[in-house]
């Protein structure tokens, strides 16, 4: 199937796939708040996969097979790398392929037939995965797994975890590191939602158990009610047993918790009889559980089978399948999000779903409703498949009469008008700065570093604003002196602060025409773009004038006969990028201008805007510098300015800005937490520079 694709379009997908897969990396492990069911993950990986073993040539020296987990980022915990990788598991969906499993090791170790191979089985835990380093049988570092190779330092609360043991019964090894999941009973989970209400409130337990875990002081960690259960070892000075089993056994009586279900099959029935026990089960264990795990006993077999990329070659975990009910489909609701994008969801009579209640649904896009037919009134299948945001799966009554459901072409919000664009799934509300929901998002972004840069303007006082009706639009902020009085009456401020923010408000009257054109938010005009743009137009006026140029070029435009939709809109597309002249701004850009332009409330928040601020035209003064005509990267996170910012600079000395690193790139910039780029400057030689001397070289050029 994989192969059905062109190359050009399994190249594009792969990198898609890439993205998409490492977003929800960061999602589930940095920020827990997962989007997409594991069900829904795994199916991205596994295509991901396939793709890759179609077109080996096509492998992303980020593919996200070579990925455990997101890179431990983003994060108050220090890093610190494993003495060994922590590794992730294979999948298996079905008996077969558990059978598979069995088979690949039997050829990998080239054993006789009649040769057993024996497994350990037990359940596979959701939670998350941390390894305890204990020296002469005492904890002295505990990481969570982080990318694999690096996790973050979480030794202070783990300590206040009951189960785990600062001191090892008996006589433990010189260095044993006890790997195993951090979780939170089910029961524990609901209690602390409910203690938390108000507050933060999790999604499930392993979103609490992580949580939990990394939280800045040990003391919150400490009133959470955290568990492990051990399952496995990183580096040890020695190994107290010659199979899986018996070292389990051996953690377990050093006083560290090991699943009462753990079991040692002699054939892969016995697994999987140990599987369909545990299945039934499943619903009344006190935690969640989504599978169950198998590995080859014999530990000189482990080491003889190794690993393959992200996993071992000598375990396997035999998910459960996805938890499923019948309902009705009541209603489907549009939810507009902070970008715009409208999601439909679905409004379900409750009904449990594995332990649950569950009374929505998401329905991801237009499409997805399409492909079910669904409609209110539907009987409709329901699955959650382990944690995250339920989802409908089929469609139990299609061929009913019942009017199709129309997805609106208006924003439910503001009434703009909702454009899908060529070749995105996403519908989005065009309303942009009149948005009520995107609103907060635009005036943030509005004033932030890389746009406005207004001093003392936080999402704090923006909400507080917006609450007030003082602001709605970026033109209201060159309004606010008007309201001086009245916040001087408001608690938390006072003289100096309010004279200082309208000071701050002041001096961005003449603002930089790029970053006012970048902060206005519109799709796809990024700083950079902003500023090609401008380098070619000069002035705003000269930018709506193209916006309402492309508007007219579009409306003019007509399929010729005979023409199919694609080539038309290539054409079409090609005839903008041509109009616009510049090179590396495309057609997306137009579009994007043209839309924004279009609405006329847009129009109006434009006008108003620039009435209060006349940024003068668009000069590009490049500093002669000592990279002058050089390609710069930079990578990690910025501390003192957002990336945009650096780009800017970089610009204004006559650098050339660069989103990878190649032989072509003379200097890199590296932030905090910088990982792949970094490592392969220094495997190509290339220059290196922190932030500190990025900012030297700038206050060198004036
Ligand atoms: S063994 C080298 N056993 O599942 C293999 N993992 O999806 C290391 N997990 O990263 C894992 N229960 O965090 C193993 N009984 C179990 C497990 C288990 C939960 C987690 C673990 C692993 C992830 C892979």
């Amino acid at each position: 199937m994989a192969k059905a694709l062109t190359e050009e379009q399994a190249e594009a997908r792969l990198a898609w796939l890439a993205g998409e897969i490492a977003r929800h990396n960061r999602l589930y492990h940095d920020q827990d708040a997962p989007e997409i069911s594991d069900a829904d993950y795994d199916a991205l990986v596994r295509e991901n996969n396939a793709l890759e073993a179609a077109w080996p040539a096509l492998v992303r020296t980020d593919s996200p097979a070579k990925l455990v987990g997101a890179p431990a980022t983003a994060s108050h915990l220090a890093k610190v790398a494993h003495a060994r990788a922590m590794l992730s598991l294979d999948n298996a969906f079905s008996d077969e392929e558990v059978a598979e499993f069995v088979t690949r090791v039997r050829r990998f170790l080239n054993l006789a037939a009649e040769e057993p191979v024996v497994l350990t089985a037990e359940p596979k835990i959701d939670g998350l995965s941390c390894s305890l380093r204990y020296e002469e049988g005492r904890l002295v570092r505990a990481l969570t797994r982080g990318d694999g190779a690096v996790g973050e330092d979480v030794t202070a609360n783990v300590r206040t975890i009951g189960d785990v043991p600062d001191t090892l019964n008996g006589k433990a090894p010189a260095v044993f590191e006890v790997r195993g999941e951090v979780y939170m009973a089910k029961a524990d989970f609901a209690a602390l939602n409910e203690a938390l209400a108000g507050e933060r409130v999790f999604a499930n337990p392993r979103n609490a158990a992580a949580g939990s875990l990394r939280q800045k002081d040990a003391e919150i960690t400490r009133t959470r009610p955290l568990r492990f259960l051990a399952h496995g070892w990183g580096e040890v000075s020695e190994e107290p047993g010659g199979t899986q089993y018996d070292v389990m056994k051996a953690i377990e009586a050093w006083g560290l918790p090991v699943s009462d279900r753990l079991v040692r099959c002699e054939t892969a029935e016995a697994a999987l009889a140990h599987y369909s026990s545990i299945e039934a089960v499943r619903a009344d264990l006190p935690f969640d559980i989504d599978g169950v795990v198998y590995k080859v006993d014999r530990l000189d077999w482990q080491k003889r089978l190794g690993q393959v990329s992200r996993s071992p070659r000598w375990a396997i975990a035999h998910k459960f399948p996805a938890e499923r009910a019948q309902t009705t489909l009541q209603a489907i609701d549009i939810q507009v999000g902070r970008t715009g994008k409208l999601t439909p969801v679905a409004r379900l009579e409750p009904v449990t779903v594995g332990g649950v209640v569950v009374s929505n649904a998401t329905l991801h896009n237009a499409d997805e409703i399409a492909r079910l037919g669904v409609r209110p009134g539907d009987r409709v299948v329901v699955q959650r498949a382990g944690d995250v945001i339920p989802q409908i799966v089929e469609n139990l009554t299609r061929d009913e009469e019942r009017p199709a459901f129309v997805y609106p072409t208006h924003c439910p919000v503001c009434g703009s008008e909702a454009v899908r664009e060529e070749g995105e799934v996403d519908i989005r509300c065009t309303g942009g700065l009149i948005c009520a929901v995107q609103r907060f998002e635009r005036l943030r972004h509005f004033v932030s570093r890389g746009a406005l840069d207004i001093e003392g303007l936080g999402e704090k006082t923006i909400d507080e604003f917006l609450a007030l009706g003082w602001i709605k639009e970026p033109a209201d902020i060159f309004r606010l002196a008007q309201h001086r009085d009245e916040l001087l009456t408001r608690e938390g401020w006072k003289e100096v602060s309010v004279d200082k923010l309208l000071a701050a408000i002041e001096t961005k009257r003449a603002p930089d025409a790029a970053r006012l054109l970048f902060g206005l938010g519109i799709r796809h005009v990024g700083i950079v773009t902003a500023r090609d743009l401008l380098r070619r137009y000069a002035t705003l006026p000269a930018i709506r004038a193209l916006a309402e140029e492309i508007i007219a070029l579009r409306k003019a435009s007509e399929a010729a006969i005979g023409e199919t939709e694609t080539r038309f809109r290539n054409r079409l597309d090609k005839a903008i990028a041509e109009h616009i002249g510049v090179e590396q701004v495309g057609a997306a850009v137009g579009h994007a201008l043209a839309d924004f332009f279009h609405e006329p409330h847009n129009v109006a928040a434009w006008d108003d805007l620039l009435a209060q601020v006349v940024p003068p035209p668009f000069v590009v003064e490049t500093r002669a510098s000592p990279v002058s005509g050089k390609t710069v990267v930079f990578t990690g996170k910025l501390e003192t300015m957002s990336r945009d910012e650096a780009k800017a600079q970089a610009e204004a000395l006559g650098a050339k800005v660069a989103g990878s690193v190649s032989k072509a790139t003379d200097l890199v910039i590296a932030g905090t937490d910088a990982g792949s780029k970094l490592k392969k400057a220094s495997e190509l030689g290339i220059e290196v520079t922190d932030e500190a001397g990025w900012a030297a070289i700038v206050a060198a050029a004036g």
